[in-house]
This record gives C-alpha cells, structure tokens and sequence, in this order.
C-alpha cells in the first residue's frame, strides 16, 4: 500500500459576475410580467400570484451575495431566465470539458506535473454534459494524459466520492497519479424563476490531484489520513432530467426536470448528518474535532456550515471553517474544493484539516488530511 497525497488544486472561475441585487431585478421583472400575462386567472382566484424576491432575504437565509456564470444575459433576460449557449460540433471541445481542461492545468501547474504524469482522470459533477462518451475522457485527451477516464456523480459529494476513488487506485498501485475534475455548470439546471431557489447556485469548476507520496515533487502537499462516504435516501433534493423523459412523454421544460429542493428540510436533516459524520471519521482516526485546525465544508448555506461547525468545535469563526459561497454561490461538488483551494496557504507542517461534502442523496463524504 502506498502513501497518498494531495499534491495540487486548480480552479476556473468564469469572468461573468451576477449580482444578488441584478438577480433579483430580472425575477421580479419576470414574476410582473407572468402576473400580467395571467392576470384574467389572477383575479378569478384561479393562480396565485408570483412574488418579487428580496436581496435582503437571499443574503440572510443564505449567505450568498453574488455568483459566477459562464453566459449571463440569457439568465438575466425575464423572456427566458435560462443561459444562452452556443451548440458545438462533435469536434469541437466541449463547454464541460473545457473549463474543466482550464482548472486541471491549473491544478497540474501547482503539483509540479504534466498531463502526461496523470495516469487516470475521474469527472465527478452533479450534472454531465451529454450521456456518452465519458467527459472524462474528453478531457483526458485534452490534456495529453494516459491511463483511462471515468465520470460519475452523486451530486454535491461528487468531488469527495471521486477523491476517495483516487486514494483507493492510488494507495493500492492501479494509479499513480490520479484527476479529479469538477466542472459544475449549474446555471444549465438551476430554475431561475422559482423564488424558493434562483438565488441558489453558481458555475465554477475545481481540479485536484492524488497522487503517491514518493513521486510528489509540489511544495505543498498534504498526506490523505482517510476517507469515508455515507449515503442515506432522501427526496429532499431532486431533479427527474434523465435520457428516459422522452419516452415517458414528459415535458422537457416541465419544474420537475430542474433543481428543486425542500431546502428547510434539507437544512434540518444534514446539519446532524454531516457533524456525526465528520466527528465519527475523525474518532476512527483517533482525533477529536478539536485537534482540527480547518474545515473546508460544502458550500450551501452559510448558516448550515456554523451550526455543524458550532456542533463539533464550537467555534464557528471563518478562520476554522471559511466561507467562500458568499463569493461563489453553491457550486455543487465545488464547493468545499474552492474552499480548500483557496484557504490553506497559512496552515503550518503537521496541521490536521478535513474537507467535507454534503448534498443530494443525501450524500456525505470526508477527506482528512495533514500538511506534509
Ligand atoms: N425572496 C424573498 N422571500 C423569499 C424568497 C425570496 N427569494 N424565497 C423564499 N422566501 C420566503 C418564503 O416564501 C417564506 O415566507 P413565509 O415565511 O411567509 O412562508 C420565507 O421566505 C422562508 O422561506 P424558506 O424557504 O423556509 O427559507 P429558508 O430560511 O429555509 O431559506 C434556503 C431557504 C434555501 C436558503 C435554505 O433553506 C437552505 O439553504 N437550505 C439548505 C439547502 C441545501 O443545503 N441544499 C443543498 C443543495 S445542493
């Protein structure tokens, strides 16, 4: 069994911004405009009228005050409240696989590597492109890499489940150095006119590699101590788009083939499930959460990430627990990577640190690590 490290991050942020102010001037301008396209029923009692949404609630229910997207003006265009975004030729690079490329020569760069050094590539992401061929291997060509590709998803764990496949074909010798690529274009399956959520998510993709201790050359790196994943069902968080829509003669823009979520339930349900979760994996490892020196948490709720914190330690400062979805938004699988990515600079040479995921599924996955 080999030693395994972290090695390097990498992160593609798209340039355009959406503001929570400019999100909320597109939706009431959508909700007035269906109001008056509908105000015959309106005033027969036989729809409810939709509701402008608030700046002021979006930021103190989530946190959030603004988020990236690779196309803007389709979203923020009350005719249509989705992204505009040209279709490409089987030829052509896809939109997944390439900020997917951007953020792995990134990650590659901070690791000292080359795609040639990766010997697999994992695409883990709570939404893929198109069914087949794999993203994965778009993108291992892309990059020159060897080995072979796979995609998977289990939503927002996505990247702590995919971080564990690589521990394991690293730690056991089927790999040596493996990908784990997050491109997370969730403005394709937000629903940007339901109040209860549009504020929600943001566009972003996050790379890691995992790769053995003895063949890390990066000066950073940090040793992998364990992983552990739980799942646990739950309807809570769903979206029913799947290949078998057609056949079922559903309709394709119908609410239920984007993101919903009962988002108070979920709320209540995984703060226990995550702090369990996280104090379990570290006892079995034989620490106490308070030997933790930085939690990187997914990033839904800003709320959410101080009670599970407040559960395990305490202290819910962002200097034990960062945020970063008041920049980003919820990026899916992202999340706790762009946290790690981008606040663990100051750690020091022995501190502990654990990246956890939670989401869909319900899902929840840990990743302790220590600085090499
Ligand atoms: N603007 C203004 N008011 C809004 C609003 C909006 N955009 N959206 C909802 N509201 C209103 C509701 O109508 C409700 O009003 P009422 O009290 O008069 O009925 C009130 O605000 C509270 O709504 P609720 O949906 O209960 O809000 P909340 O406090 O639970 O916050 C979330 C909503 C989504 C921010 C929060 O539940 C959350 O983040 N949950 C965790 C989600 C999560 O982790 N998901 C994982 C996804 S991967």
């Amino acid at each position: 069994m080999h030693s395994v490290v972290i090695s390097g991050t990498g992160l593609y942020q798209p340039e355009h911004t959406i503001t929570n102010a400019e999100l909320v001037e597109s939706f009431n301008q959508y909700a007035d405009q269906e109001n008056a396209r509908h105000a015959a029923e309106i005033a027969a009692g036989t729809r409810e009228p939709l509701t402008h949404s608030s700046v002021e609630f979006i930021e103190k229910a989530s946190g959030i005050k603004q988020r990236y997207v690779l196309e803007k003006s389709g979203i923020l265009d009350p005719a249509r409240m989705y992204p505009r975004f040209a279709e490409r030729a089987d030829d052509q690079l896809s939109l997944m696989a390439e900020i997917a490329v951007a953020a792995s020569q990134d990650a590659l760069a901070s690791a000292g590597k080359t795609g040639a050094d990766v010997d697999a590539v994992l695409c883990a992401a709570a939404n893929m492109q198109r069914a087949y061929p794999a993203m994965a291997v778009e993108i291992q060509q892309a990059l020159g890499a060897g080995g072979y590709g796979f995609d998977m998803n289990v939503a927002c764990s996505s990247a702590t489940f995919a971080i564990e496949q690589a521990v394991n074909a690293v730690r056991t010798g089927s790999a040596k150095c493996v990908l784990v690529v997050n491109p997370e274009i969730t403005s394709g399956h937000q629903a940007w006119n339901d109040r209860d959520c549009h504020f929600i998510f943001g566009d972003v993709c996050t790379a890691v590699i995992v790769e053995r201790a003895d063949s890390a050359t990066a000066a950073d790196q940090w040793e992998v101590l364990g992983t552990r994943l739980a799942t646990q069902f739950s309807n809570n968080i769903r979206n029913n788009f799947g290949f078998l829509n057609r056949s079922e003669d559903s309709d394709p823009n119908a609410r239920d083939k984007t993101f919903r979520q009962e988002g108070r339930k979920v709320f209540k349900e995984v703060v226990p499930i995550a702090a369990a979760h996280i104090e379990g994996h570290l006892a079995d490892l034989g620490h106490a959460p308070a030997a933790v020196r930085r939690f990187w948490l997914h990033q839904a709720n800003q709320g959410m990430n101080q009670f599970v914190i407040k559960k395990l330690v305490g202290d819910a400062s962002p200097d034990v627990a960062p945020l970063i979805l008041d920049e980003f938004a919820n990026t899916a699988s992202a999340g706790s990577v762009i946290a790690f990515h981008r606040h663990r600079a100051d750690l020091a040479v022995g501190d502990l640190g654990v990246i956890c995921s939670f989401g869909a599924g319900y899902s929840v996955g840990s990743v302790v690590v220590r600085k090499r």
